[in-house]
């Protein structure tokens, strides 16, 4: 893969431009959006998107663009397709070894995912799949996915572990992930999960004391993690160990995310409301108390519609979450076992036909909102002055084009700070 240079504005200084576009649509202002205003993203109709030193300057009509906002040396363009903010994907399970399509073979032939978690497969093949791996094999494995990301609109993504299982494999998984964040040309945030699975030949709580005392100190000591997750299921870890690893996380200055209430009901969506969690993940077996909790509380509902229709999971209270006044992402859930797809297109193109979620509506769950759940809305997620040039340029004058034709390759081409990046210049 050639790797396009990684945009810095600070030692950059030559992205500045201009590009004229028959309609700009993005969300504006304080993230995250709630409900009915996450489906009025502002519609700019023959707009121009200004960027000096890779960073927007204007973003309004052309016709009331100041000149003097133009850059003498920077690049002008003329695109036919709207122009709108880059995907920003807030949950991956990236950085991961191997594929287990013989998995999805398995549940098509009536295993359940739970049966094959059970037998030894799901994580912990995953895991063992990544222990076994060299490091640089295992970069070697991600940067063209990262590559294909990007391709596909991603500008920002959150990359977790996980698949460690051990205190040194976790504490690995992330230096991987913060090697491969050197690596791709877009902004990343970090996870530690630290709950994901129990490790073989662990007592569960043993695990959650280790990752309490060792994992989640160290992680935060050597600066490899932004956040915390665990993963809340009758497969995996209780509400009681997510209460002592968002103690933890707390402590040591993380911010929480929660694996919720995917595969059954476990009251993990109001838990996490309750712990001050960033989000609150899945969510297709959220309850009446959790939708209430995610409509007063400050945590953001993360739907991931993909993992939804991959493994045939109940659908989540979408709709519930909107009026009860929730602030909605959009993710792909990115991993080899319940979400093999890294398109946010697709996730688009989901997220409306599986859950009824607007177009405009899920533009803003997939940008704004999801910047705001890696902690990065101050300088990404929309085109406003201020923030980094990160855009994609759309086939279509019209946006909602993109979840209306699934499978269809919406993306003309991909800026990061200023700079064209796919295809490839
Ligand atoms: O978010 N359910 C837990 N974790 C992942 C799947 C991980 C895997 O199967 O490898 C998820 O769906
Ligand atoms: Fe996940």
């Amino acid at each position: 893969m050639t790797e396009p240079p990684k945009p810095d504005p600070d030692r950059d200084p030559v992205a500045s431009g201009v590009a004229f576009t028959p309609r700009l649509v993005t969300p504006t202002g304080p993230a995250p959006k709630r409900a009915s205003d996450m489906v009025r993203p502002d519609v700019i109709e023959d707009a121009a998107l200004v960027w000096r030193d890779g960073v927007i300057t204007y973003a309004g009509p052309a016709w009331a663009l100041p000149r003097s906002d133009l850059a003498a040396d920077g690049v002008e363009v003329r695109v036919d397709g709207a122009v709108v903010p880059g995907f920003v994907d807030c949950h991956t399970h990236l950085p991961f070894f191997g594929w287990r399509a013989d998995e999805f073979e398995s549940r098509l032939s009536g295993l359940t995912y739970r049966d094959v978690q059970g037998r030894g497969g799901g994580i912990y093949r995953s895991a063992r799949l990544l222990a076994e791996a060299a490091d640089e094999k295992i970069i070697e494995f991600c940067l063209p996915l990262a590559q294909e990301m990007l391709a596909h609109g991603t500008t920002a993504f959150e990359m977790k572990s996980g698949y460690g299982l051990s205190v040194e494999g976790e504490l690995r998984q992330l230096r991987l992930a913060r090697a491969l964040a050197e690596r791709v040309p877009q902004s990343v945030s970090v996870t530690l999960l630290a709950c994901h699975a129990v490790p073989d030949g662990w007592e569960r709580a043993a695990w959650v004391d280790a990752a309490c005392r060792d994992l989640i100190p160290a992680a935060a000591e050597e600066g490899l993690a932004d956040a915390v997750d665990a993963y809340v299921e009758d497969i995996a870890f209780g509400l009681d160990d997510l209460e002592r690893i968002a103690a933890a996380a707390h402590e040591h200055g993380l911010r929480l995310r929660v694996h919720a209430d995917q595969l059954g009901h476990s009251a993990a969506a109001e838990a996490a409301v309750r712990l001050g969690a960033a989000s609150a993940d899945h969510l297709n077996n959220a309850g009446a108390e959790g939708v209430s909790a995610l409509g007063d509380g400050s945590t953001v509902a993360v739907l991931l519609p993909v993992s939804t229709l991959f493994i045939g999971a109940t659908r989540p209270p979408a709709q519930e979450l909107l009026d009860a006044g929730a602030a909605l992402a959009l993710a792909t859930d990115f991993n080899p076992g319940t979400s093999p797809c890294l398109s946010m297109p697709e996730v688009l193109a989901a997220g409306s036909a599986l859950y009824g979620i607007a177009p405009l509506t899920g533009l803003t769950a997939a940008t704004l909102n999801a910047a705001h759940v890696l902690g990065m809305s101050d300088r990404l997620g929309s085109l406003e002055p201020g923030k980094r040039a990160d855009f994609v340029v759309l086939d279509a004058a019209e946006p909602a084009m993109v979840a209306y034709r699934p499978g269809h390759d919406p993306i003309a081409s991909v800026w990061l700070g200023g700079r064209p990046v796919s295809p490839a210049t």
